[in-house]
């Protein structure tokens, strides 16, 4: 029998229940369901609604409905429509009618809203410890590289040469932000609805305070109607976590590009890559590539539930239902995907060789032109001579340091015996030591750095 029926003559179409029906999906949240009305019993106690006996006989059976759902013997009946429907028909079979008190005050949509925000503070707080994990990963790679040379690229073009570390370090900040918008976003879950009934709020003096406490929220509503149907939260996290899939689908595409055997920079380990059933050859980067596709689907998690939200009237609506399995499946793949991305990151097996022989003299060119510089030419100047420098070696076909001096100084008479000293790619990185830069001791600066802030 549903919570509903009173008012109905027929029973409800099987079609309809079908299609109505959340229990298949909110059913995870059932501890978070089960703790709100043990809250909610308190607080109905002390308001006078109900006596401290009843509240303690409720109490006492929403503890062994618990039990049945953490030892896998509740039984869903007909009826169950949700997990709120579930957990108090049972509630009232095993207490009697003392259960029926429980929902005074409170509506299913003051109290669908606190279950979700509870759980998703829970699923946020374990997202962020993941992703801590891997921040640490990158930190723990990068100390074995910081003297690693690979060549950077801006358009994909060769750009100058860079660290390893470097690289990898890069991501740590990405990860530092998406977890800063995380801590963000939970600041405003931790903003309690229940007690604000259907719409209008409570007509029963409820200590919303004592809620609050007893439910781990730092906040509760201002505005009822708001709250009852305010899902911003839901929008915040599926937008840290797309925002997040993106940075590692960025990471996935790297490594994709990295272990191709055009550049072999990167091997991936044996058991972080697949082969394929026709070409014998094959070490293919499919989690990588599956990274990269499934950010495409939080995306659409996201966009989707902001299409649903677009034009909903004031209130709670039964769209809002479909907040639900958008949720899970963004946490669901942000959890299935991070244990990948980490042992990958972890197993990397980093080719120096094979990045030091694609270092082309061209990643130096940025260097010539600073070193003209030093000479007193102004940048711009610099920039076009060692435009022709580059020119010269490449309509001779030989490399710039195999350009013999009198070339150089017929371009620039400020070139010098000195500039083939330039033609070292260990020295153009250490040069780059300011905060922020790429040389070694930059690096460990920045290691450092994000070490300290790890810690506090
Ligand atoms: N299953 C519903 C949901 O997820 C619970 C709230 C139902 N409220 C209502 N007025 N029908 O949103």
């Amino acid at each position: 029998m549903s919570l509903w029926g009173g008012r109905f003559s027929e029973p409800t179409d099987g079609d309809l229940q079908a299609l109505n029906d959340s229990i298949g999906f909110d059913i995870r949240f059932y501890r978070e369901d089960i703790e709100g009305s043990m809250a909610y019993a308190k607080a109905i106690a002390k308001a006078g609604v109900i006596t401290s006996d009843e509240s303690e006989k409720i109490i006492a059976g929403l503890k062994q409905v618990l039990d049945e759902f953490e030892s896998d013997t509740f039984e869903l009946k007909e009826g169950d429509e949700d997990i709120h429907t579930a957990v108090e028909r049972r509630l009232t079979e095993i207490v009697g009618d003392v259960g029926g008190k429980l929902h005074t005050g409170r509506s299913r949509n003051d109290q669908v809203a606190t279950d979700f925000r509870l759980w998703a503070m829970r699923q946020t707080d374990v997202l962020d410890e993941i992703l801590l994990t891997l921040q640490e990963t990158l930190i723990d790679v990068s100390e074995d590289h910081t003297e690693t040379l690979l060549p950077g690229y801006t358009h994909m073009q060769p750009a100058q040469p860079i660290t390893v570390a470097h690289w990898l370090m890069s991501f740590f900040w990405m990860l530092n932000r998406d977890r800063d918008r995380l801590q963000s976003a939970r600041g405003r879950i931790a903003v309690l609805p229940l007690g604000s009934g259907a719409l209008a709020g409570n007509p029963f003096p409820i200590d919303r305070d004592l809620l609050v406490n007893e439910l781990d929220f730092i906040l509760y509503s201002q505005n009822s109607l708001d709250s009852v149907s305010d899902r911003d939260f839901v929008a915040d996290l599926l937008y840290v976590m797309s925002l997040c899939a993106t940075h590692l689908s960025r990471l996935a595409e790297d490594i994709i590009i990295y272990s191709n055997p055009l550049f072999a920079y990167i091997t991936l380990n044996d058991r972080y890559s697949t082969g394929s059933s026709l070409m014998p050859q094959k070490r293919n980067a499919d989690p990588m590539e599956l990274m990269r596709g499934k950010a495409g689907r939080l995306i659409g998690n996201l966009t989707g539930f902001l299409a649903t939200l677009k034009g909903l009237p004031s209130g709670y609506n039964k769209d809002l239902q479909e907040d639900k399995e958008a949720l899970f499946d963004s946490f669901d793949m942000m959890f299935k995907l991070l244990p990948v991305v980490i042992a990958i990151v972890k197993t990397l097996n980093i080719n120096p060789e094979k990045m030091e022989q694609a270092l082309g003299e061209e990643l130096l060119a940025t260097d010539i032109a600073d070193y003209l510089v030093r000479k007193g030419l102004p940048f711009r100047q610099a920039h076009h001579v060692v435009g022709e420098v580059v020119r010269t070696a490449s309509t001779s076909g030989i490399k710039m340091s195999e350009i013999p001096l009198e070339k150089f100084t017929e371009i620039s008479d400020l070139f010098d015996e000195d500039v083939y000293e330039v033609f070292n790619f260990a020295q153009s990185v250490q040069q780059r030591s300011v905060d922020g830069g790429t040389a070694p001791s930059a690096v460990k600066r920045q290691i450092e750095l994000a070490k300290s802030m790890l810690n506090n």
